[in-house]
């Protein structure tokens, strides 16, 4: 009999599967109905200090293959969201705190608060492609996410994760940074750089013009950034990435991810995305003779 079971760091999961920051997490009610769904964990919208309206529209254009969005980081302050994590909270599974700031004193006394507001762990966005002063422009230098991760980790005692971006060359180092700061995961890939165009109106489509690639066109980039670390690094990394089927987990596990997120999936394949790649890992894990979902992280190296 197979154990969907994970930990990631100290944070235990019912199953290897997590909602993605970015899609029906900015409410308590959208989180609570995910983890009802089945998903394992839910990390929320990312939460900075003040509240934020987001770029006007366009902020998403879907592709057959996937999403190009930039909504500029819209949430509605750290203070206010006091009261969604509080409702949050009841739901059952860990609620993960996603955040994003522009220096290392900002990210601790976001984590901080989000650590009172009762989140399971941090989840940092250095990895936001579109977002002036925030996201990838502090996540692409090795030396920053050190002090980032450092200072994040002497502020809160819950796990901290580090979501990153695969718009560099330099994602080895950042990771190494992350780790030897005390980080307790990462989580890999953030969207890729990418822009639509519109022929009739013969301009970018999205207001801010450029965006981030989400979905089943960047599977292959996740896959391989995944599998690259999991050679580098030694704590648990979460992958992230054109997940909508249990396949797709299973590649990630493979590759060395610990467990999966699900962002753009839910939009393609609705809710029950979550509990449909458990049942279809679950099965395949009786046929293939793995009894747990750790038996099969990284088998792709071997
Ligand atoms: O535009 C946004 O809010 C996207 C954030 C992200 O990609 O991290």
């Amino acid at each position: 009999m197979s154990s969907l079971e994970v930990t990631i760091g100290n944070l235990a999961l019912r199953n290897p599967t997590m909602l993605a920051s970015g899609v029906m997490d900015e409410t308590a009610g959208s989180l609570l109905r995910v983890a009802r769904a089945g998903a394992g964990a839910v990390v929320t919208k990312s939460i900075g200090s003040e509240p934020r309206k987001g770029y006007p529209g366009p902020t998403l254009v879907e592709l057959d293959d996937g999403y190009i969005n930039a909504m500029g980081l819209p949430n509605p302050g750290i203070e206010a969201f006091a009261a969604e994590m509080r409702e949050a909270r009841s739901c059952l599974v860990p609620v993960i705190g996603s955040i994003f700031a522009s220096s290392p004193k900002e990210f601790s006394f976001l984590a901080s608060k989000m650590q009172d507001y009762g989140a399971a762990a941090i989840e940092l966005n250095l990895s936001c492609p579109h977002a002036k002063g925030y996201g990838m422009e502090i996540g692409v230098d090795p030396e920053t996410v050190f002090t980032v991760v450092r200072e994040v980790k002497s502020a809160c005692s819950i796990p901290v994760f580090a979501k990153l971006t695969p718009n560099t060359h330099r994602l080895l180092e950042v990771a190494k940074a992350v780790e030897a700061a005390g980080g307790d995961a990462i989580v890999a890939i953030n969207t890729v750089k990418a822009l639509a165009i519109s022929a009739e109106i013969r301009r970018p489509i999205l207001s801010n013009k450029g965006g981030g690639l989400s979905g089943p066109a960047i599977k292959p980039i996740g896959l391989r950034c995944v599998y690259d670390l999991h050679a580098d690094v030694n704590i648990p990394i979460v992958g992230v990435g054109g997940v909508e089927n249990w396949r797709d987990a299973v590649e990630y596990i493979m590759a060395g991810a610990s467990a999966v997120q699900v962002g753009s999936g839910v939009g393609r394949a609705g809710l029950e995305v979550f509990e449909s790649i458990c049942t279809g890992m679950q099965a395949f894990m009786e046929r293939e003779g793995f009894n747990s979902v750790s038996h099969m992280v990284g088998v792709a190296h071997e």
